[in-house]
């Protein structure tokens, strides 16, 4: 599991490090600290509760018999259900003051607080419950065994309430803060580790992290594959599910996918989803308690966030297909045409994607700016093949005709909405303007020229003049970088120029690694 999710699993545990209200399966307790300058007090506190239990829950105990050790008790145990406090320690109104350290410093409004006095006179009943966040006082000599319990008991009951609330609020606040992380993510395997992740937080299963077992699952043409997983099932990505999980689970997927809708069974529960190009999910999860009310609902309230995401998911790795396709059969079109070489399209592509990100665009759109400029001499389909591939020096008519592609290229892509395609229609239209102004087809100088159209100027002629052409062979390198020294703020924008030399072993190294062939 990556280290980043590991952290948040501990964040989350350290906020919400609260006996488990829900928890029956009886390794928990409700923690009561004991705080007493008398050791006589401990002890028969711990004797008369001995045998306590609520809610299926015993309790445990912490001690503390001075002040100074009271605040390091309380530091330690922040999921205390109830502290018992005297009053009188090493200070008059020790016990006070710790019950202002409890709210106020510690900011622990969940905790019950009991102050226990064997001096009324040092800390009247009023005066106290008046000033001070507490919830019950006694005097010590009230507590007899039967009021001690009832005193504990009522407490116990009060942080119970206060705990399903509390618990609620972090569950309500896991989904919206996830539901929205889910927006962001693209691929389909993250998305089903996020969807895996949040779900165990939202359920607080961590605290039985080992014995949690979760996976989402696709159905392919033929098989159902593990998309990612959690617990015993990790590891197993992409491995067809009939490998990884024993029968009775691999029924409740198959069922999941047969009835198209997930169900509650125990301790179990399975989520379907479908997008609405018909692609199947099923996430299928496992714990080691019955799920309560709450938790289905906070569940439902995910699941029905989770699918929307999903649709969108789908929706976009379809249209994100669909793009990548057409550009790499234009691009190979006008290769082919051009008799240009396979690579020709590829190195443009990535030196154009290393220039934008130093340039300092984002990465997305970087990635776009690479996809985009494989497609900048697409419009080179229009241009005779006479012209085109003609083994010598043009004419000045024939420059005129193919100076055109950039029209062409144009026409062809501005119709889309698509964000790659008007990408590439700008590039097309834009690579063979000059800094200075004296390129084609518009003339557009400086920044009038747009960025894309600047970047993918110095791809195409870096990669153009290493090159051999029909009409020329390849420039040795160093006349190439004296060419570009030149055209800096000529041909080319001069911070870009700055960026190429300032990054040319990477670009050296992309001409190496996509060279052609001989
Ligand atoms: P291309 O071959 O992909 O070249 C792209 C750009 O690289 C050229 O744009 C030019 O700016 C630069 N470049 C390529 N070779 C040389 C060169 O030997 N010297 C210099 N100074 N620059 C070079 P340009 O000039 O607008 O040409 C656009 C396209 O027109 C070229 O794309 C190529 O397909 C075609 N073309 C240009 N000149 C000739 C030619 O003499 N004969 C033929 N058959 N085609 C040519
Ligand atoms: C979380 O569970 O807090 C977030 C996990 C994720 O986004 O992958
Ligand atoms: C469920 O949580 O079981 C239903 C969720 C769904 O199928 O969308
Ligand atoms: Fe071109
Ligand atoms: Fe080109």
């Amino acid at each position: 599991m990556a280290s980043e999710q590991q952290e948040e699993f501990l964040t989350f545990a350290d906020e919400d490090e609260v006996p488990g209200v829900e928890a029956g399966h009886g390794k928990e307790h409700w923690k009561v600290i004991i705080v007493d300058d008398e050791l006589e007090v401990h002890h028969l506190t711990r004797m008369v509760l001995s045998d306590f239990e609520f809610d299926g829950q015993r309790l445990e105990f912490q001690s503390a018999y001075s002040e100074e050790e009271a605040r390091q008790v309380l530091r330690d145990h922040p999921d205390a259900a109830i502290v018992l406090l005297d009053v009188v320690m090493d200070q008059d109104d020790s016990g006070l003051k710790l019950v202002r350290y409890i709210r106020e410093e510690l900011k622990n409004q969940a905790v019950r607080i009991i102050l226990r006095t064997g001096q009324p006179g040092q800390a009247p009943e009023k005066v106290v419950i008046t000033d001070y966040d507490i919830n019950d006082y006694k005097e010590k000599t009230e507590l007899t065994t039967q009021k001690l319990f009832t005193t504990i008991m009522a407490a116990l009951r009060s942080y119970r309430d206060i705990m399903v609330i509390e618990n609620n609020k972090v569950g309500l606040e896991q989904i919206i803060k996830s539901s929205a992380d889910l927006f962001e993510l693209k691929s389909m395997k993250k998305f089903a580790s996020g969807v895996l992740t949040q779900l165990t937080s939202i359920l607080n299963l961590h605290k039985n992290a080992l014995h949690c077992n979760s996976f989402a699952v696709a159905k392919g043409q033929e098989k159902i594959y593990v998309l990612a997983a959690t617990g015993d099932y990790e590891l197993s990505d992409n491995d067809r599910v009939e490998n990884v999980v024993p029968p009775h689970v691999l029924h409740c997927i198959e069922k999941a996918f047969r009835d198209k809708q997930g169900e509650f069974d125990g301790d179990h529960f399975t989520c379907y989803f479908e997008s609405k190009t018909g692609r199947e999910n099923v996430i299928y999860f496992e714990g080691q308690k019955s799920l309560t009310e709450w938790n289905r609902y906070l569940i439902e309230i995910y699941c029905s966030n989770v699918s929307v995401a999903f649709e969108n998911l789908y929706l976009n790795e379809e249209v994100e297909t669909t793009q990548k396709e057409i550009i790499f059969t234009l691009g190979e079109i006008a290769e082919t045409r051009s008799r240009e070489t396979g690579n020709h399209v590829k190195r443009v592509a990535e030196y154009s994607k290393l220039l934008a990100l130093k340039y300092g665009l984002p990465e997305e759109e970087a990635e776009l700016v690479r996809l985009a400029s494989s497609m900048h001499d697409v419009g080179k389909v229009a241009i005779p093949d006479a012209v085109l591939n003609k083994p010598g020096k043009l004419t000045r008519e024939e420059f005129e005709l193919i100076k055109e592609h950039a029209n062409y290229g144009y026409a062809m892509l501005n119709h889309s909405n698509r964000e790659i395609i008007k990408t590439a229609a700008i590039i097309a239209y834009q690579h063979h303007e000059k800094y200075n102004g004296t390129g084609y087809p518009n003339g557009l100088a400086g920044e009038d020229i747009h960025i894309y159209g600047r970047i993918t100027a110095i791809a195409d002629v870096f990669d153009a003049l290493g090159s051999d052409r029909v009409y020329k062979t390849a420039w040795p390198l160093e006349d190439i970088l004296e060419h570009f020294r030149q055209e800096r703020g000529q041909h080319f924008d001069p911070k870009l120029v700055d960026l190429f030399f300032e990054n040319l072993p990477a670009i050296l190294k992309i001409r190496e690694q996509h060279c052609d062939p001989f």
